[in-house]
């Protein structure tokens, strides 16, 4: 079953900039699809239309069936909530804990009242633990986030999307700020995230050595079109330098 599928969709943001152009894809429950391309391609621009953090200029968007492209007020609140996102700043309260900044992910599902008052049940807070297990950081519930390290803090917002009880995950080159050795670490948990409790990614990815290592399956933007589809192992070295141009060279991160 397609968890998503998305037709003919075209992005122009109001400076007049064409981030995306007719592009179509589908995605089915459980991939772990990845979306490579040079800076400025339209990357980001895809994932925010997804979860409507902008609107699309036109095309359409189905999410389990459903077109959400003009969803509006507490249907949009819902598919948001099913949707989780990872950024490459991370995006946390940075003077809050571990803690707290993952229990807001429960806000996306409870609702506006709930962050109103702050308040966050005993049931959140056992569940907002067991999510700080799933990424290894037991222990570190009351360390403030920016307290900690940047691999940390990317596995802070992981458990804070998992608090959402999302059925897709959206990052945006989520180790792009990270160090390889740590970079690694936290594709890991996407993974396991992806593999164990079924939750489909999209992500975005900058190094093809880590695209190879993760990816199910990979569409390239260039332009804001898609310029290629398949599998990591079929992006050669000629598929690589359409994508990225005749000067590219592949770097790799081990
Ligand atoms: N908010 C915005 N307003 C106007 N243009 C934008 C905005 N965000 C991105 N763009 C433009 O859209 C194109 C695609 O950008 P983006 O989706 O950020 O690409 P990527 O994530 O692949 O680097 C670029 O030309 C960029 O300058
Ligand atoms: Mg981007």
């Amino acid at each position: 079953m397609n968890i998503l599928e998305v037709k003919s969709l075209y992005k122009t943001y109001p400076n007049g900039c064409q981030a995306l152009k007719d592009v179509s894809f589908e995605v089915a429950q459980g991939e772990f699809l990845v979306v490579i391309g040079l800076s400025g391609s339209g990357k980001s621009t895809l994932l925010r239309c997804i979860n409507r953090i902008h609107p699309a200029s036109s095309g359409q968007i189905i999410f389990e069936g459903q077109e959400v492209t003009g969803l509006k007020g507490k249907e949009l609140r819902k598919l948001r909530s099913q949707i989780g996102m990872i950024f490459q700043h991370f995006n946390l309260v940075p003077r809050k804990s571990a803690m707290v900044n993952v229990l807001t992910g429960v806000l996306a599902r409870v609702g506006i009242m709930r962050s109103v008052l702050g308040l966050f049940s005993k049931e959140d807070q056992t569940e907002a633990i067991e999510k700080i297990k799933i990424v290894n950081l037991a222990g570190k519930e009351d360390v403030r986030a920016d307290n900690l390290s940047g691999g940390q803090q990317q596995r802070v917002s992981i458990a804070r999307a998992l608090m959402q009880r999302p059925k897709l995950l959206l990052a945006d080159e989520p180790v792009a700020s990270l160090d390889p050795a740590t970079s690694n670490s936290v594709m890991q948990y996407l993974e396991k995230i992806n593999k164990e409790m079924g939750v489909t990614v999209i992500c975005n990815l900058h190094f093809l050595s880590l695209v190879r290592r993760y990816a199910t399956r990979v569409i390239a933007l260039k332009g804001g079109e898609i310029v290629f589809r398949g599998t990591p192992e079929q992006i050669t070295e000629e598929w690589f330098k359409t994508i990225y141009g005749e000067d590219a060279v592949e770097v790799s991160v081990h």
